[in-house]
């Protein structure tokens, strides 16, 4: 085990491995997504069933996903070959790989705007006159370019196939060190910041009050699973391929505790961050995908010294994202390394490649070309590749996930692997049942709601 363990790489503490996958979890999907999905689906109660849905489904996934990494050393698609040897299973991890491939593609284009956005900040764009049209112009002008969001989506995966191909330790592990407590600081001043301004009040009223009647609405409730869901990393395999770097006698409960409940926190802070400052400015919460690049700019530019707090603010996006695309493609080049036998960088550098040249399609759906823009009634490219790898592809790998961890490998197998060193997972039989009971029949339901166009995350 030891030098096939060595020789694939592996965290040098329970902290790195913490920071890693905690940076896989904070991501554009914590405070791009998360707060305007919040703000679609009403506030409160969304926030209440995403805080549920993170304890009852996405811890229970996330451990299921760790340990059998953990177990086998394996990647996505090599976990399930070694558990269930010659069965059809590792369809399951091929699936995850393949959505790894679309999601990052298209994570990889949102990601670059805010490399673009950073520039705008230091360049001073953003003015504190600026009208919601001006801002919408400045947005509009980016995303609709054909030249710039394809560079930057090049420039973005660039960094992202530095930090993988330096392995595991040495890329992704140190990567994590040095960003995500640049993160946290930043993250904490802009709170500080936001909370501390006229009328943020309003902002947390919004985000804390719960309107009961939203509480039992279906569409509410799978919009909330899936952003847990994705929010966590879980249904492709990263927690899969992260585990697999874990030291056999680390404490997976604990660490799982400790990346699920950072990601939520952070998710929350972000709605702390954007909504009192929102509402301080007297502006619209409930704007969606917007919310970042055209609402944030008009209330970053009216704070005093407020393009300080605009170039924090959008290089807290840009390190998120960035810890994010770096699992997402460290899932696609452990499956090519261990299963296919490539050397690290030149998975790293082709499958970069190949993501780069799938996402320019995507970074050409908001106006840069109009067939990808309007294709499908106004969906898009983009939103054609989150919807088949994003929703689907996570929802069916989550789903495949309980069911062979549950019925396949095992519940018996998975807790023994999950209490490895003597670290026992408390209440590992009331987690058997959620895993082979709850999650696959919740993880369904989303299902049934994406396939009937009504999920909306
Ligand atoms: N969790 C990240 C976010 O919130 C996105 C992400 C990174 C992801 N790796 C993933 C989502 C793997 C699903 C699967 O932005």
């Amino acid at each position: 085990m030891s030098t096939q363990a060595t020789s694939r790489g592996q965290w040098s503490s329970r902290f790195g491995f913490i920071l890693a996958a905690a940076g896989s979890a904070i991501g554009l999907g914590n405070i791009w997504r998360f707060p305007y999905t919040a703000g679609e689906n009403g506030g409160g109660a969304f926030v209440l069933l995403y805080l549920a849905f993170v304890v009852l489904i996405g811890i229970p996934v996330q451990l299921s996903e760790l340990s059998m990494g953990r177990r086998t050393q394996r990647n996505a698609v090599g976990a399930f070959r070694e558990l269930a040897p010659g069965s059809g299973w590792s369809v399951v991890g091929g699936l995850g790989v393949a959505s790894g491939f679309g999601i990052l593609s298209f994570y990889a284009v949102i990601a670059g705007w805010t490399l673009g956005y950073i520039y705008f900040a230091v360049a001073g764009r953003f003015s504190a006159a600026m009208s919601p049209d001006a801002s919408g112009a400045i947005f509009t002008g980016l995303v609709g370019g054909v030249v710039g969001p394809i560079v930057l989506l090049a420039a973005f995966m660039v960094l992202t196939a530095l930090v993988v191909q330096g392995g595991v330790q040495g890329g992704i592990e140190r990567a994590s060190k040095i960003l995500m407590p640049i993160f946290f600081l930043l993250l904490v001043a802009l709170a500080v910041r936001s909370l501390t301004l006229p009328g943020a009040g309003e902002g947390l009223k919004f985000l804390f009050h719960v309107d009961f009647s939203k509480l039992l609405n279906a569409e509410v409730a799978g919009s909330a699973l899936g952003q847990a869901l994705f929010s966590l990393s879980l249904g492709m395999g990263a927690m899969i391929t992260y585990g697999s770097y874990l030291k056999k006698d680390e404490n997976m409960p604990m660490a799982a505790v400790a990346v699920a409940s950072s990601d939520t926190l952070i998710a929350l802070l972000a709605g702390l961050i954007l909504f009192p400052a929102i509402f301080s400015a007297g502006l619209e919460p409930a704007v969606g995908p917007g919310l970042v690049f055209v609402v944030m700019p008009q209330v970053l530019a009216a704070m005093p010294a407020g393009w300080i707090f605009a170039v924090l603010f959008y290089l807290l996006l840009a390190i998120a994202a960035l810890t994010s695309t770096i699992s997402l493609l460290e899932v696609i080049v452990a499956y090519f390394v261990d299963e296919r036998g490539w050397s690290r960088p030149s998975a790293v550098w082709t499958v970069t490649l190949v993501c780069f040249l799938l996402g320019v399609p995507s970074a050409l759906s908001f106006g840069g070309n109009g067939f990808f823009t309007n294709m499908l009634g106004g969906l898009g490219f983009l939103g054609l590749v989150d919807m088949i790898f994003g929703k689907y592809g996570l929802t069916i790998g989550a789903l495949g996930i309980c069911l062979f961890v549950g019925y396949r490998w095992g519940i018996k197998n998975a807790l023994e692997e999950i209490g490895g060193g003597g670290h026992r997972l408390p209440a590992g039989a009331f987690w058997g049942f959620l895993v082979r009971f709850l999650c696959p029949v919740a993880v369904f339901c989303i299902l049934v709601l994406v396939v009937m166009g009504r999920a909306n995350f």
